[in-house]
Formats: C-alpha cells, sequence, structure tokens
C-alpha cells in the first residue's frame, strides 16, 4: 500500500482497456503503477488519475524482450513497492495464415501475451500469498474459447490465459488472493490498428455487438472486485463464448474462420 491506498499494477495502460482499468482502480481508492512501452500517453494518464485522487508511477518497459517481466519485479520491490493488484493487461493480435505470418511477430505475440503474464503473476504472487490478501486480474478474450484460424497464435495465446488463470484461481482458493480471468469480445480500441489485420466481420459483421473500453473495464473490475474466477464481458459474448466452448469443432472451425479471415 501507498499511504492506506491499496496500489494497482497494470499492463498495457498506455490505451484502451487497460487506461480505462487504470480510471476504474482510481476511482475505487487505489493508487497505481502503470506500464506499457509509451510513456506520454501513460503520463497524461497518470495527471489524470491525479484528479481522481490517485498517485500513479510510470514505468516504461518492452514486455517482448525475455526478463522484463523479472526486471520489472525487481523494479518495484527497489522502488519499495507492494503490489496488492495486479492485472495482466498488455497483449496484442495479428492475423493471416499462420505459415505466412511474421516469425517476429509470432514471437512478440507470446512473449506479451503468454510468458510476461506469466512471468509477472510468477514473480507477484508469492507476496500476495504472504500477506494472505490480493486480486490478480488475467485479460483473456472470447477467442480463448475456440481454436481461431487467421488469427491462430492469438487465440492459441488467450486459451493459455484462460486455462492458466482458472487453474491458479482454484490453486489459491482459501488463501485470501483470487484470480479472475476477463474475457472481453469485440471493444473499441488501438487493438485492431496494432493487429493489422481486417476485423470488419467481428466489429461490423451480423451479430456484431461491439463494447467500449470502459464498459469492458467497469465489468472487469466488479468481477475482480467481487472474486469471481471468470467473467465474459456482455451478454452476446457469453453467447458466443457458450457457443464456442460446446460446439464440435468441426462446426466452430468454418465458422470462426469464417469471421476471421481478411479481406472480407
Ligand atoms: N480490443 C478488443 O477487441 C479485445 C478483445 C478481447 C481481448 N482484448 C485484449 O485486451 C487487452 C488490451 O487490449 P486493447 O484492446 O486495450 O488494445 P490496445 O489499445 O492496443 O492496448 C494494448 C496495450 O498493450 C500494450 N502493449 C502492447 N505490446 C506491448 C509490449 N511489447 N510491451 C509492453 N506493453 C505492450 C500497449 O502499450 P504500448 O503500445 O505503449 O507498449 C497497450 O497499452 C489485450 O490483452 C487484448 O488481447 C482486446
Amino acid at each position: 500500500m501507498t499511504g492506506n491506498r491499496p496500489l494497482a499494477f497494470v499492463t498495457g495502460a498506455s490505451s484502451g482497456i487497460g487506461a480505462d482499468l487504470a480510471r476504474e482502480l482510481a476511482r475505487h481508492g487505489h493508487d497505481l503503477v502503470l506500464t506499457a512501452r509509451r510513456t506520454e500517453p501513460m503520463r497524461a494518464l497518470a495527471d489524470e488519475l491525479k484528479t481522481l485522487g490517485a498517485a500513479s508511477t510510470v514505468i516504461s518497459a518492452d514486455l517482448s524482450k525475455p526478463g522484463t517481466a523479472e526486471a520489472l519485479a525487481r523494479d518495484l520491490e527497489t522502488r519499495g513497492l507492494a503490489i496488492d493488484v495486479l492485472v495482466n493487461n498488455a497483449g496484442l493480435g495479428a492475423g493471416g495464415p499462420f505459415h505466412e505470418s511474421d516469425p517476429a511477430r509470432v514471437s512478440e505475440m507470446l512473449y506479451v501475451n503468454v510468458v510476461a503474464l506469466t512471468e509477472l503473476t510468477r514473480a507477484l504472487l508469492p507476496s500476495m500469498v504472504k500477506r494472505k490478501s490480493g486480486r490478480v486480474l488475467l485479460v483473456a478474450s472470447t477467442a480463448s474459447f475456440q481454436p481461431g484460424p487467421s488469427m491462430a497464435v492469438y487465440c492459441a495465446s488467450k486459451a493459455f490465459v484462460l486455462s492458466f488463470g482458472e487453474a491458479i484461481s482454484y490453486e489459491l482458493r482459501g488463501t485470501g488472493v483470487t484470480v479472475t480471468t476477463l474475457c472481453p469480445g469485440p471493444t473499441h480500441s488501438e487493438f485492431t490498428t496494432v493487429a493489422k489485420t481486417d476485423t470488419s466481420m467481428l466489429f461490423e459483421g451480423p451479430g456484431a455487438s461491439v463494447m467500449t473500453s470502459a464498459e469492458v473495464a467497469r465489468q472487469g473490475y466488479r468481477a475482480m472486485a467481487a472474486g469471481k474466477r471468470v467473467h465474459i464481458a456482455g451478454l452476446m459474448n457469453k453467447i458466443i463464448a457458450a457457443s464456442g466452448r460446446f460446439s464440435p469443432h468441426a462446426i466452430s472451425l468454418p465458422v470462426t474462420s469464417a469471421i476471421l479471415k481478411p479481406g472480407k
């Protein structure tokens, strides 16, 4: 804690869902440690959070580089910042057939979405368990619920996050520490620009239900505060996730492929 306020560490805080989760946490009485690569948007966010009564520390870090999670954990320790809430939100997608994908991009996605998320959780959980108190929020996706042709690595990385989150949530029962996995569906943010893929079917196709990052963050915060194991944001996304989870893959693969295929 810094003073009497619990301290939340948010990755991917420079835009989208992460920035809105930081706003939500500040509104609910937390101080913040914000991290992403771009410093300027995080400084602007820190100024905004000050008006909500929250003090913020901004740390620029590239989670696609090996060793970054460990270095961040050491940095927090050196600064004497004990984390009460860990929000593993940073993530990115990419589209197109896997065999044509840029290997560097694949590695970046795996590092940010999977490796850094796992390493940060491993580094920060023990002190929460020792203090018998803590909250962890992992940002997965409705992509977690079925394989995704044309976004194979992204969907697989989010399946990892959901599986990992549910498993450690169960391991930690009775410790005072909870782990919540948040699964948003299509959400307005910088995600599609960064993914450089045509997501028009997802965002504009029949039955598309796009949420604001503020609404996703509001729901994610509430689920985390309640210690919920998994939260799928939005009714339509709950239906889509259930159909992905329970449909035979012989059906879900062609349907997901049609939705995710670029060039619609
Ligand atoms: N938008 C959607 O439709 C959607 C749907 C389901 C799940 N999600 C998930 O929601 C999370 C947040 O995404 P978003 O929609 O808010 O997208 P976004 O606006 O693109 O935000 C992504 C955040 O991750 C950070 N990030 C990316 N690469 C990084 C790296 N190498 N090192 C450190 N930070 C990095 C970015 O910061 P810098 O660029 O400054 O480093 C940014 O703050 C992601 O995990 C995403 O997979 C999004």
